[in-house]
């Protein structure tokens, strides 16, 4: 019975549970091959609507649809449906204790699905949202444990991203949604890098190109005393802090010494790693290049690695101090676009086989903290200063 479905899906508990309320209101079959659809999402002609439509009936509907986001493509499923999450993280081979963040395209949807919602989130959501800031929550009765990994706290985000907010709009549910990679790989920047990791495992892929950030929201607490930053992103603790005064940062997240658990427990994981050995090499980029070089010849000339065997992870203005190895740009420091190619340049490495990674590091630009907190990570940690 449709219609009964319908009045169930929006009601829960007597609750509106963050749905927005479609005039409307349309159901369908899932997909129950695993066949996976590819839409198409450009900011000059938005989506084909009948797509659109679909897309947000396969979330209704239970199923899985990767979309873009401004930070990194995500992989969303109902948020307040516990099988559609427990498939989230079959999908991505996800421990299950690591909670996925609920994506919203309206403020009120909050209402459904937060205890309560701080001073302080209103002022931030009133500066960066929609934008790539995660805000943590007590939540609501409405939100499974399977979304917030046993927790009692809810993380949520509004994706500024024009075609995330279309596609949310048409699920018209809050759409959990963790970075659209397996667990362990970098997070996916292009469609390309969704289909490697999840073509047939999932219901849909929208495919909208590159995205622009390409590192992870910045995640703030706010169930604490004084607000916590557990991940650092584009929105910088310099620019939470003029907003909402004092925050902190979790203390764990920059630490290289292994006793320090993070509290957003998918910072404990070694992720966003490539499959080869990596160290990150910190000081004034000229003597990082000299002393990478010095590396390189080493490993070669003790018989350890081929030239070709070794990755050197340099930015444009950089490139040119390397004499040996498979030297990779992310990008260019001056131009600012070192994060959004972070995560490409990573996978990268493993299209190109080298055993070992070399990578300069990237402090005094502004994305400083997300960038050296994402390559730490995905060096496991292993740094050698200069
Ligand atoms: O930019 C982003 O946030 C992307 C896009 C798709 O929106 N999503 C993303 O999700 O990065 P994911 O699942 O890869 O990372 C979510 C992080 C994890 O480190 C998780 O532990 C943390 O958020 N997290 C989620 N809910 C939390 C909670 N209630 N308390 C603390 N940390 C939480
Ligand atoms: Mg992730």
């Amino acid at each position: 019975m449709p219609f009964e479905t319908g009045i169930i899906n929006l009601l829960y508990n007597g609750k509106n549970c963050g749905k927005i309320i479609h005039r409307d209101f349309t159901f369908g079959s899932s997909g129950d091959d695993m066949k996976t659809k590819y839409i198409k999402w450009t900011p000059e002609h938005g989506f084909d609507t009948a797509q659109i439509e679909e897309a947000g009936r396969v979330v209704r509907d239970g199923g899985l649809v990767a979309f873009p986001t401004e930070t990194v493509y995500g992989l969303g499923g109902d948020g307040l449906r516990a099988d559609a999450a427990r498939k989230i993280y079959a999908a991505k081979g996800r421990p299950s204790d690591n909670p996925l963040i609920l994506h919203i395209a309206e403020e009120k949807q909050l209402d459904g699905i937060v205890h309560s919602i701080p001073e302080a989130a209103r002022r931030l959501a009133a500066a960066f949202w929609p934008g790539p800031l995660t805000m943590v929550f007590r939540k609501s009765d409405c939100v499974p444990y399977e979304t917030t990994g046993g927790l009692d706290t809810v993380a949520v985000r509004m994706p500024e991203h024009e075609g995330a907010l279309a596609f949310l709009r048409s699920a018209g549910v809050p759409v959990a949604a963790p970075s659209a990679n397996t667990s362990g790989r970098p997070s996916p920047t292009r469609a390309e890098h969704v289909q490697e990791d999840l073509d047939g495992k999932i219901d849909m892929i929208i495919d909208g190109g590159e995205v622009g950030i390409g590192l992870e929201s910045t995640i703030v607490d706010l169930t604490e005393q004084v607000p916590v930053i557990l991940r650092p992103g584009a929105i910088t603790k310099r620019m939470i802090s003029d907003v909402i005064g004092e925050v902190i940062m979790d203390p764990a997240l920059m630490s290289v010494s292994p006793g320090e658990t993070p509290k957003a427990p998918g910072m404990k994981y070694r992720h966003y790693a490539p499959k080869a050995k990596m160290t990150v090499f910190r000081g004034e980029p000229a003597s990082v290049a000299d002393r990478i070089n010095k590396e390189v010849q080493a490993y070669c000339q003790g018989g350890v690695y081929r030239e070709d065997e070794i990755g050197i992870l340099a930015s444009e203005e950089t490139a040119a101090y390397y004499s040996a190895g498979t030297v990779v740009t992310a990008g260019s420091r001056k131009k600012g676009t070192v994060g959004r190619q972070i995560y490409s340049t990573l996978r990268r490495f493993d299209e190109l086989h080298v055993k070992l990674i070399l990578s300069e590091s990237f402090y005094g630009l502004e994305q400083e903290e997300a960038i050296m907190n994402r390559l730490l990570k995905a060096a496991g940690q292993h740094v050698t200063d200069v």
